[in-house]
């Protein structure tokens, strides 16, 4: 078996296909509970090309696309604290569980009923510390659709993490790495990397470190510093290789390659995955 032709990576039919058939099919890490904190705590975010918006109404957490029932209008932009969402376009008002509350002028509309109008929502789940959502309603559930996962994550005392830090990389192609803490220091934390298809050629990948002990002020201490110098290394390595081969994607003088048994072998199982999906 070779590893998949380079339009695999390259074609923007391709892209869509996927974002229909998998990314919004399954569930996908969008933020941290944290985020969530408090009853009316709201953050925006996105899920490949979709908008996405999560409330915290009263203690129960929603997820809805970030897009107005009237004119496709934000409902919100970055995050903060609000008892009702407001629509920057034209002022529709949405409660914290998407229904619409108030609209402006819209006397004499036809067919128009604001008790049946609500924003379009996600299904939310929370794995640990993370919040994750699916897009398409008939996603199943994620115990389902992922058997064992939380049996097997367990061990590291996800439920007690916090997010002591995070940064953002823009590289030119999705990082396939699968990285384990190789020392004494890093063994009480998890790295996770969400990443976001832009389009055929880039992706935005968030990567985040959560910690069974995270500390007031990771800035002063010396642990988290040479752990953020480390990880800022590793991702400045990656990004760069990662778009230099994107860039190489495109060239007639490659088509595949083969899989290295040893170290490519999570690779080729994902590779397959994806084309049996
Ligand atoms: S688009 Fe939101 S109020 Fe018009």
């Amino acid at each position: 078996m070779k590893t998949p032709p380079a339009e695999f990576y390259i074609d923007p039919a391709r892209l869509k296909a996927e974002r229909e058939r998998i990314f919004a099919r399954s569930w996908q890490i969008v933020g941290h509970v944290g985020q969530l904190a408090n009853p009316g705590d709201y953050f925006t975010t996105r899920l490949g090309n979709e908008p996405l918006l999560f409330t915290n109404d009263g203690g129960t957490i929603h997820g809805f696309f970030n897009v107005c029932r009237h004119r496709a209008g934000p409902i919100a932009y970055g995050c903060g604290k609000a008892q009702r969402l407001v629509c920057r376009y034209h002022g529709w008002t949405y409660d914290l569980g998407g229904q619409l509350l108030r609209t402006m002028e819209m006397e004499g509309a036809e067919e128009f009923d604001p008790t049946q109008i609500r924003l379009q929502s996600v299904k939310v789940h929370r794995f640990g510390p993370l919040l994750l959502a699916a897009l398409d309603p008939d996603t199943p559930p994620f115990e389902e659709l992922y058997p064992g996962v939380r049996e097997r994550c367990e061990p590291l005392g996800l439920e007690r993490m916090g997010l002591p830090r995070k940064n953002r990389r823009r590289p030119g192609v999705l990082l396939l790495a699968v990285s384990e803490p190789d020392a004494e220091h890093l063994r009480r934390t998890a790295a996770v990397e969400r990443r976001d298809s832009l389009d055929a050629d880039n992706t935005l990948v968030r990567f985040e470190w959560f910690a069974l002990e995270p500390l007031s002020d990771p800035q002063t201490n010396a642990r988290w510093t040479e752990l953020s110098r480390f990880s800022e290394e590793v991702q400045a390595e990656d990004a760069h290789i990662c778009e230099a081969v994107q860039f190489n994607l495109h060239s007639r003088a490659y088509r595949s390659g083969p899989y290295s048994p040893k170290r490519e072998r999570g690779v080729r199982l994902f590779h397959t995955l994806m084309q049996h999906s």
